[in-house]
């Protein structure tokens, strides 16, 4: 059963179990509901790394993450994400704080993101999403004209990003791309929906405009992108798989909650297309 979880994001699929197979009609049918409702919620799944990694190719090939450091040893595609980690200088790493869109320095970033909660804290450490389509569609007329032909250029970590990414080994760097220039409005390959696509996290400018207009263009589009109406919030409960669409979404983690408590999750993500 699939239950839109608010009017705009999100979806609970419930009476499916992810360990066994899934038949073709059933595959279709999650696959339209992940293009209409962009967040997938599974409950109560439990998965082994190997069963994660079988489960998520119900919907695409899986994208190579970039930092190598958080892989599993059992299944290296996928990567952990943990509270018990610290920066070199001792401060306790949050992964994916303030909004983005992951990996979007990536020629084709990835369409999906999944993570599979293993561990969670007793409250907070919520996941906030907010739909870039929906506020595409509010912008007023002469906004949307003004960034209709935009391009933002990703890097792995912007100069003015407020949140630092961990380090990547000199083998990650080789690997990743310098900078990307993607439309700062992109079309939904499936759906054909257009959505603002901006990650304050990687993008260090606008291609052929000034940094400062840069700057404060992309400032008033996150401001008018993150307001409430646009968002759907996930609590967390262990064994959720959630599955998220990066090509019309931003999503952000909540340092919020009791961090002597462990969040543990696994990260999966699939392979996306160029965005236009
Ligand atoms: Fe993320």
């Amino acid at each position: 059963m699939i239950t839109p979880l608010s009017s705009h994001t999100g979806a609970e699929v419930t009476d499916i179990d992810l360990t066994q197979r899934v038949d073709q009609a059933s595959r279709e049918r999650l696959n339209r509901a992940f293009v209409e409702h962009s967040v997938l919620v599974f409950r109560d799944q439990h998965l082994s790394p190997l069963q994660l990694f079988a489960a998520v190719q119900l919907f695409g090939d899986v994208f190579p993450q970039h930092n190598t450091r958080f892989a599993l040893p059992e299944c290296p595609q996928i990567h952990y994400i943990s509270n018990q980690d610290f920066y070199p200088d001792g401060k306790r790493y949050i992964p994916g704080e303030g909004y983005h869109t992951d990996h979007s320095n990536a020629a084709e970033p990835p369409k999906a993101t999944v993570l599979h909660a293993v561990q969670l804290p007793d409250r907070g450490g919520d996941t906030q999403f907010v739909n870039m389509h929906a506020a595409y569609q509010a912008l007023p007329e002469a906004m949307r004209a003004r960034i209709a032909t935009l391009r933002g250029i990703h890097v792995y970590q912007s100069r003015h990003s407020e949140r630092k990414l961990m380090a990547l080994s000199e083998a990650n760097q080789r690997r990743v791309p310098d900078a990307v220039l993607h439309p700062l409005v992109r079309t939904h390959p499936e759906s054909g929906r257009k959505s603002i696509y901006l990650n304050p996290i990687r993008i260090e400018g606008i291609a052929g405009m000034d940094e400062a207009e840069a700057l404060s263009l992309l400032d008033e589009l996150l401001a008018h992108a993150t307001q409430p109406q646009f968002e759907y919030r996930h609590q967390w409960r262990t064994g959720d798989m959630v599955m998220w669409d990066n090509r019309c979404l931003l999503h952000k983690a909540n340092g919020d909650y009791d961090m002597t408590q462990v969040r543990y999750l696994y990260r999966i993500m699939l392979k996306g297309d160029v965005p236009v």
